[in-house]
C-alpha cells in the first residue's frame, strides 16, 4: 500500500509531493488500472454456467464536462478476464467525490496533461463510477475466492452500469445484515475513513478525535469507526445533521454554523478533516502534543489548498504530524468494514436514492456539497426486489 506522507523538511521535493497530492484527485479506479496488469492467456470462463452474452445498460460519457455529459446507453455486457476476473451483476452503486474528476476531468488542462492516463482531450474510459454491491454472475478460471451467486461489494471500473468486471482482490463478501443499497454506500467512503483513522491517524482507545465534515460520506463513517476504536469523538457538522451525528455515536457534536470548533479551548489527539475549513496553523493550535492531523479532502480551490497545506505543514512541524493520503482499495479493508457492519458498529447513512438513468441528477446533487451520508444509485434488474431491504438511515 502506498504510504501517506508526513512532510518533514527536505524529505521530498515539493514538486514530487505536489504531484503525488494531485494524483489523489484522480479516481481510485484510474489509479488501480496501472497496477497489477498481467500478461496472460486469453480469458477463459471456468464456471459451467454460461455467461449470458448480450447487452446491458450503462452510464457513459464521451467527453469531459458537467454531469450533463452522462448518458444512459446500451453496451456490450463485459466478460471477466485474467485481470478483472469477476463479473458482477450490480444492484447498487454510490457517488463519490472522485467521480467528479472522472466526469469533469482533472481540474486543469495542465494537470490533465500531466496525468494523461485519464485522457487529455477526451476521457480514455467511457464508463464511470467505482462503488458496487451485487451478485457474482461469472468468474474467470484464475478466481479462487468467489463463485457465481455470491453477494459481494467493493470497487471496480464503470460501476454505474448493470454489470461490471472487478478484480478479485478489490471486492469482498457482502455483510449478511445489510442490503445491497446500504453496502454500495460503503466502499470508497468507508475505506477512506478507516485508513485515515487507523493507518494514518494511528487511532488509540481513549483518544480525543475530532471529525470535521462529519455529515458527509467519509465523515459519517469516520465518526462510527472512531467510536469502534474506543475514541472520544467530536463531530463537526451543520445544524441539520447534529441529531444524526449523535445517533452515529459522537460524544460531542459541534454545529459549525453556530460555533467555531477551533475557538472553544478544546484540544484533540487526532483530527480527521474532510472539509478543509481552517488553516494548518489553526489546526496545529488545537492539536495536543504529539497529535496528528489527517487531511482527507478539499471542497474547492484544490491546487491552492494543497499548496497551502504543504507549506503550512512544513512550517508547523514539531511534535505534531500533518498527513495527507490517498485511500487505496484492498480486500482486507473491505473485510474489516464488512465485520464492522455485521457487528453493527457502522451503519451506512443514505441521503437519497436515484435510478441508474438518473445518475446525472445524483452527481449534480452530490456536487452541491451538502450530502448527508451517501447518495446511492440503484439498477433495475428483474430479480433485484426480493434482495433489497429498505436502507436504514440514521
Ligand atoms: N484522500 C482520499 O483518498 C479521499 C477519498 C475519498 C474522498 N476524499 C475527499 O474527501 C472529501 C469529502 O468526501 P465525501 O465523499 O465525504 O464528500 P461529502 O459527502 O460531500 O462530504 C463533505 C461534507 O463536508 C461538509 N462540510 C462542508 N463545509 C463544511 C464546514 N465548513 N465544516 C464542516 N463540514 C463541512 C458537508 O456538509 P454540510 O455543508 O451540509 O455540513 C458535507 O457533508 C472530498 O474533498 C473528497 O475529495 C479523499
Amino acid at each position: 500500500m502506498r504510504k501517506a506522507f508526513f512532510i518533514p523538511w527536505g524529505s521530498r521535493s515539493d514538486s514530487k509531493v505536489l504531484a503525488n497530492d494531485l494524483r489523489s484527485l484522480l479516481s481510485e479506479t484510474a489509479k488501480q488500472q496501472v497496477k497489477d496488469v498481467m500478461e496472460s492467456e486469453p480469458a477463459m470462463i471456468a464456471e459451467s454456467k454460461e455467461i449470458e452474452s448480450g447487452r446491458m445498460k450503462a452510464i457513459v460519457r464521451e467527453r469531459f464536462g458537467s454531469p450533463d455529459v452522462l448518458q444512459l446507453k446500451e453496451l456490450e455486457k463485459p466478460a471477466p478476464d485474467d485481470v478483472h476476473g469477476v463479473l458482477v451483476k450490480i444492484y447498487a452503486s454510490s457517488v463519490n467525490a472522485a467521480d467528479r474528476y472522472e466526469i469533469r476531468g482533472p481540474p486543469s488542462f495542465l494537470l490533465r496533461l500531466a496525468l494523461f492516463r485519464s485522457g487529455v482531450r477526451r476521457p480514455k474510459e467511457q464508463r464511470v463510477g467505482s462503488d458496487i454491491s451485487g451478485r457474482v454472475e461469472a468468474v474467470n478460471n484464475n478466481v479462487t475466492q468467489f463463485k457465481p451467486g455470491d453477494e459481494v461489494y467493493g470497487v471496480c471500473n464503470g460501476a454505474y452500469a448493470e454489470y461490471a468486471t472487478a478484480k478479485e482482490n478489490r471486492i469482498a463478501l457482502k455483510p449478511t445484515n445489510r442490503s445491497f443499497e446500504e453496502t454500495a454506500a460503503v466502499p470508497i467512503a468507508g475505506l477512506t475513513a478507516l485508513q485515515a483513522l487507523r493507518n494514518h491517524g494511528h487511532i488509540k482507545p481513549g483518544q480525543k478525535v475530532l471529525v470535521n465534515g462529519a455529515g458527509g460520506g467519509v465523515g459519517t463513517f469516520a465518526v462510527q469507526i472512531a467510536k469502534s476504536f474506543g475514541a472520544e469523538v467530536t463531530a463537526v457538522t451543520n445544524t441539520e445533521n447534529t441529531d444524526m451525528a449523535r445517533s452515529l455515536g459522537a460524544d460531542h457534536v459541534i454545529d459549525y454554523t453556530k460555533e467555531d470548533f477551533t475557538k472553544n479551548g478544546q484540544r484533540y489527539d487526532l483530527i480527521v478533516d474532510t472539509a478543509s475549513s481552517h488553516s494548518i496553523s489553526t489546526y496545529k493550535r488545537i492539536l495536543n502534543p504529539n497529535g496528528t492531523f489527517v487531511l482527507v479532502g478539499m471542497r474547492d480551490k484544490i491546487i491552492r489548498r494543497l499548496l497551502s497545506f504543504i507549506i503550512g505543514a512544513r512550517l508547523s512541524r514539531g511534535d505534531k504530524k500533518f498527513k495527507f493520503f490517498v485511500a487505496r482499495s484492498n480486500q482486507e479493508d473491505f473485510v474489516t468494514l464488512k465485520e464492522l457492519m455485521e457487528a453493527e458498529k457502522i451503519v451506512p447513512v443514505i441521503d437519497r436514492r436515484y435510478s441508474l438513468g438518473e445518475t446525472a441528477q445524483a452527481v449534480r446533487y452530490f456536487e452541491e456539497g451538502h450530502t448527508r451520508g451517501k447518495i446511492v444509485i440503484t439498477t433495475d434488474h428483474a430479480d433485484q426486489k426480493p434482495w433489497l431491504s429498505m436502507a436504514k438511515t440514521a
